[in-house]
């Protein structure tokens, strides 16, 4: 998308992200968790944001169901419009993370191209994919909000899995088998990522094995 702001000038702050994590304790990072709805984005999004909160982390969710009734409840389901939900959803991520905060979005975000542009806009390594994985007949049973069963009725026209395309992430830093892993695994591994990944392992709570 086209910037239309003219005569905008960027401010650097004094308080830095870097400022920010020695305060902290801990780096910041986006976890972007991405699939389709059933999949446990949501679910294993705070549960993560509660273990992180245990440890003393500054920790946000986005989450997708949210957004969409305040900064995009201008927007429906459309290919556009899910392109436009990512966009922003990106952006305040980028916002979030120079907040120093560790920033967990849980959205279906379906298509690769949006995905990757958000992951662009931020340094390498600051984005880390979480493929939330489970097979569309497993979503479908669990329905926890009934729209798989309207969307089968045609009472929902375009529904991810069903009449609108979901594209799964070719290289995510963590893929989550939902249908198989309990909540307390897929909790597991993504801390043991963002450990890994040098986000938390200054973070009070966080046991040195050095
Ligand atoms: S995204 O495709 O733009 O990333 P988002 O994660 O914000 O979607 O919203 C998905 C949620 O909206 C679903 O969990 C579901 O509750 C609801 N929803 C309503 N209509 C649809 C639809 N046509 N396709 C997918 N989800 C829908």
């Amino acid at each position: 998308m086209d910037s239309t702001a003219t005569n905008v000038v960027w401010h650097e702050p004094t308080v830095t992200r870097q400022r920010r994590a020695e305060k902290n304790g801990h780096r910041s990072a986006i976890l972007w968790f991405t699939g389709l709805s059933g999949a446990g984005k949501s679910t294993i999004a705070h549960a993560v944001e509660e273990s992180l909160y245990q440890l003393g982390c500054d920790t946000y969710v986005l989450d997708g169901d949210n957004v969409r009734h305040g900064l995009c409840g201008d927007l429906g389901f459309s290919d556009e419009d899910r392109n436009e939900n990512i966009r922003r959803i990106g952006e305040m991520a980028k916002l979030f993370l120079d907040a120093g905060v560790i920033t967990i979005s849980a959205f279906i975000s379906p298509f690769r191209a949006d995905r990757n542009r958000a992951r662009e806009l931020v340094a390498e390594g600051d984005f880390l994919e979480v493929h939330c994985h489970c097979p569309l007949e497993v979503c479908e049973t669990r329905d926890p909000k009934g729209l798989y069963k309207k969307a089968r009725a045609g009472l929902i026209k375009g529904y991810t899995g069903i009449s609108s395309s979901y594209e799964e992430p070719e290289n995510p830093e963590l893929k989550l088998d939902t249908s198989i892993m309990s909540i307390d695994q897929c909790v597991e591994s993504v801390i043991s990522l963002l450990a890994q990944r040098g986000v938390i392992e200054n973070a009070a709570g966080v046991q040195s094995t050095g």
